[in-house]
């Protein structure tokens, strides 16, 4: 095909068998309104002596589930697949491409080690990108040495890094990744290669080492602290959450000398960036950290186009660039568009994701469905900004795309010495007090999960957003590897979302009249995990218990009012499994999200309630726990053996032991009387629902059995939480049966 200047950039092309999809939809609904219906209309058949109560309850969870169910599938009426065309892009302005700022955000020398962030960087810093157009800054908000000490290294290696990775076409370009890869890859090429290859890994090893002693001892060497200039600025470094702004400017063009690479050409443009910190001031975590990244990257080289990371997710693809630039350039419809986010993927996930952290159905399923109604959630990490509507700008139809650099920035001469100093005053304590920033300006402050609502009120200021999930991943992260992990990042998570239901973003009543209502029912999906947990905390005890008392709660087998309860349960069933064999999952995987799902809802969300409640009453104040990203070695072999981890004691997990073992107690004595009883198994054809119910919440709950009385390693549940769940259950097991 010729190429023109009216062909597009992307495309965008809708998912097939929709009809189908929508039919099936359709379907369970009705039933769903049957089930309703059937609570409503047999409430006179509620036994026992709080019946109605109980029987009230059941209607209010399936309430619920219905309304919830109703939600989700704003997500997945209408699914769009985006491809891009970088061949085009090349074509039209390879010369004329836009300035890039890549923001790599750590907070933490020990949760985040510096020999990953730097990992991070180089891999963001050998893009394949002109490099005058493309700028790397990474903020540090522990305001670590150890960290700057790294990157001022990784500076070093990218002058070997960078002209060898372009030279070989090397993929990954994060070092680590890409030496592990071929290790793993049984590695062939000419000797040309395998002569410099050596060379470069020694290189790295040797930097790595220095990297890790620095790390181990706590101290950069001795030498390296007499030689770089930059180190004097911690002179007046008290504590991490006290002291001056620490900016340097490691690469720049205006250095030419120390700023090019090994073949002489010119690097990225590299900056440090620990913002000041001062007790006194609140600091609003990752959100203010981005925003004064956003005004020192203004001012020292205000690339149009910024692209945020996470220390943890490094580039796996080097040209993901100028995919994302395909949506932002394309002339027809590209100046409406804000945002370009790509799926976070996690590498640590075994095959099974006995955690269920690849999230898969929602970076397949539910993004693409978004995109579908709007564009996509902004997740915080591998996302491409416009950065005109990132600082607050609203759309409007005049708005026109302009790459050119402005003119009084482009002529600007100062020295880097000064460019520096400026720059510093933007990252100041006060230079917020009484501007717009974090209202209207940059991400917005007030709420854990900053991204979200920034994105949400991005939207609504009449912006476009894409979702592009390319075949090869193109940032690759670490998601958490035990249960507690995963519980205390799921805590937070459904937190932030449900604080942004009741702030004053809400997607609810912000975003009415402002986006689609499909996209509003799509955020409430996320606002709303958090109060899932009473629906299916109710559903987990009470038809249990009803079965040990031997009272129905469902129809039976031969009314007519089975045949709904029945459609939906095996149809939910099936389309769930078939969804995410569509998303790349095993069998056993499906089982296991199963799990998480209930895991999630009856511990995780449970407390982010709680939490929420006493907060707003006053009572707790907003803590963060940052999820740990390493693992000791023994944990490490059972998560690729993919036993689950349990480890310590906390609340979350007695919770969920307590749910297991109840349901556990439950299904074995009414097991226990239809084999002593006569006519015993008259409850298969009274309750069957009840009993299947209870049956499944115990096969889910193997692990756990496991993890509290057979396992002996250092994984299984604490004895103290098996003392505790043991007599918790016994205790409402006999309590119900007496009562
Ligand atoms: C990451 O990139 C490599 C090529 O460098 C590719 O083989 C691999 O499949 C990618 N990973 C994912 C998860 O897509
Ligand atoms: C990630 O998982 C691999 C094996 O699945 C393991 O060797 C590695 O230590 C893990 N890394 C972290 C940081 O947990």
């Amino acid at each position: 095909m010729e190429i023109t200047e009216h062909t597009p950039l992307f495309e965008t092309k809708k998912s097939r068998g929709r009809l189908i999809y929508r039919s099936f939809a359709t379907s369970l609904f009705l039933c769903i309104c049957f089930v309703w219906i059937y609570r409503i209309s047999h409430i006179k058949d509620a036994k026992g002596e709080h019946g109605k109560w109980v029987w009230l309850g059941m209607f209010c969870a399936e309430l619920w589930f219905g309304f919830y169910w109703v939600l989700t599938q704003a997500f997945r009426w209408n699914l769009v697949f985006r491809q891009p065309f970088t061949n085009r892009l090349s074509q039209r302005y390879e010369k004329k491409l836009p300035g890039v700022d890549i923001f790599v955000c750590t907070a933490d020398p020990d949760i985040e080690p510096p020999k990953m962030v730097i990992n991070t960087v180089l891999s963001v810093m050998a893009y394949d990108y002109p490099t005058e157009n493309l700028n790397v800054y990474l903020s540090d908000d522990a305001g670590s040495q150890i960290t700057f000490y790294a990157l001022l290294e990784a500076s070093n290696f990218a002058k070997h890094w960078i002209p060898f990775s372009r030279k070989f076409k090397v993929e990954p370009r994060s070092p680590a990744a890409y030496f592990k890869s071929i290790v793993s890859s049984g590695y062939s090429a000419d000797s040309d290669q395998v002569k410099e290859l050596t060379a470069i890994k020694k290189l790295y090893n040797e930097m790595e080492r220095r990297i890790e002693d620095a790390t181990k001892f706590g101290e950069v060497p001795k030498e390296a602290r007499l030689k770089h200039k930059g180190f004097s600025q911690w002179d007046s470094y008290s504590s991490r959450r006290d002291h001056d702004t620490i900016l340097e400017i490691l690469l720049h063009k205006k250095d030419p000398e120390n700023s090019k690479d090994v073949d002489g050409f010119l690097l990225p443009t590299l900056v440090y960036l620990a913002r000041e910190k001062r007790p006194q001031y609140f600091h609003n975590f990752k959100a203010g950290a981005m925003n004064s990244l956003l005004r020192v990257s203004s001012n020292i080289s205000d690339g149009k186009i910024i692209l945020n990371v996470d220390c943890d997710m490094y580039s796996n693809n080097s040209q993901s660039v100028r995919d994302a630039l395909c949506f932002f350039m394309d002339e027809e419809k590209g100046h409406k568009i804000a945002y370009v986010q790509f799926p976070q993927i996690f590498e640590n996930v075994t095959k099974n994701d006995l955690y269920g952290s690849g999230l898969i159905s929602i970076s397949e399923v539910e993004f693409p469905g978004a995109d579908g109604c709007g564009g996509p959630l902004y997740i915080g990490s591998g996302c491409f900004h416009r950065r005109e509507s990132l600082c607050g700008l609203k759309f409007s139809d005049q708005y026109r795309n302009d790459w050119n650099i402005k003119e009084d920035y482009q002529f600007k001469k100062v020295s880097l010495k000064e460019l520096e100093e400026e720059s510093k005053a933007l990252a100041s304590c006060t230079y917020e007090e009484n501007t717009l920033w974090g209202k209207e300006m940059g991400l917005r402050y007030g709420c854990p999960v900053e991204d979200v609502i920034t994105g949400l009120s991005i939207q609504c200021q009449g912006w476009k957003s894409v979702y592009y999930n390319p075949l090869r991943k193109a940032f690759l992260g670490l998601a958490p590897t035990t249960l507690p992990q995963t519980l205390v990042q799921h805590k937070r998570w459904s937190e932030g979302d449900l604080q942004i239901l009741i702030s004053k973003y809400s997607p609810a009543w912000y975003g009415f009249g402002r986006i689609t209502l499909a996209l509003q029912m799509g955020y409430s999906i996320y606002c709303l995990w958090a109060p899932s947990s009473f629906a299916t905390l109710y559903y987990s005890i009470i038809p249990s218990l009803y079965l040990l008392k031997g009272i129905p709660l469902f129809p039976k087998i031969s009314s007519p009012w089975f045949i709904p309860f029945a459609y939906i349960i095996v149809g939910e069933a099936t389309y769930s499994l078939l969804e995410f064999f569509f998303c790349g999952g095993t069998f056993q995987g499906w089982w296991n999200e199963l799990r998480i799902w209930l895991y999630k809802r009856t511990s995780s969300y449970l407390f982010a309630c709680i939490d929420t409640i006493l907060k707003l009453f006053g009572f707790s104040d907003l803590t963060f726990v940052i999820t740990t990203k390493v693992t000791e070695e023994e944990a490490s072999k059972r998560h690729e053996k993919e036993i689950m981890e349990f480890g310590t004691s906390s609340p979350m997990l007695t919770v969920l032991a307590t749910l297991a073992l109840l349901n556990l107690f439950c299904f074995l004595s009414v097991l226990k009387n239809a084999v002593l009883r006569e006519g015993g198994f008259g409850i298969c054809e009274t309750m069957v629902l009840q009993l299947l119910l209870c049956g499944f919440l115990v096969l889910i709950n193997l692990p756990i059995y496991q993890a509290l009385f057979l396992r002996k390693d250092n994984g299984r549940l604490p004895g103290s939480v098996a003392i505790k769940s043991v007599l918790l259950a016994l205790f409402v097991v006999t309590f119900f049966s007496f009562a």
